[in-house]
């Protein structure tokens, strides 16, 4: 029998593989790509088309969609009367109501929290996409398929 012989992989070049998987799982973490926005909105709202722009601004890709009842589509996504706003959102496997502002809805995507998704109720001003003179606080409001809520982030 031919003996066999194992080359082990230096400690040297263990310790540097495992670097470079330390700063390839970073580089994923990194560059995830953001889910495209899929926008279902009355075609004459103004403060929807204002919502659409500013989260292009802030690096998201928007199928928009101009629908003639958009309470439709809030009830199959199951957006709790109380929370609805104007235009819904399926931003990957969450819904968005409403103007909510991008960097919550990021934190949102980061931490992927077991929520159907996140609503700003009504039309708050000074929200993203409804700037003004006028500038309310408001509260981003988790809901589940439950139509259980919780305060999310405050603005
Ligand atoms: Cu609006
Ligand atoms: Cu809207």
């Amino acid at each position: 029998m031919e003996p066999v012989y194992f080359r082990m992989p230096s400690r040297r070049h263990f310790l540097l593989s495992g670097a470079a998987a330390i700063v390839a799982g970073r580089r994923l973490v990194a560059e995830a790509p953001l889910p495209v926005v899929t926008v279902y909105k009355d075609p004459s709202c103004g403060c929807c088309a204002k919502w659409v722009k500013y989260m292009s601004t802030n690096g998201f890709v928007l199928n928009v969609r101009d629908v003639a009842d958009v309470d439709q589509y809030k009830t199959m996504m199951h957006v709790p009367t109380a929370l609805q706003s104007c235009h819904t959102a399926i931003v990957g496997r969450y819904v968005v109501e409403g103007h909510v502002p991008a960097d919550v809805i990021k934190k949102l995507l980061s931490e992927a929290p077991d929520l159907l998704g996140l609503a700003v109720p009504g039309m708050v001003d000074g929200s993203p996409g409804m700037e003004g003179a006028r500038s309310e606080h408001y509260d981003v409001i988790a809901f589940d398929r439950a139509g259980k809520t919780r305060v999310y982030a405050k603005r």
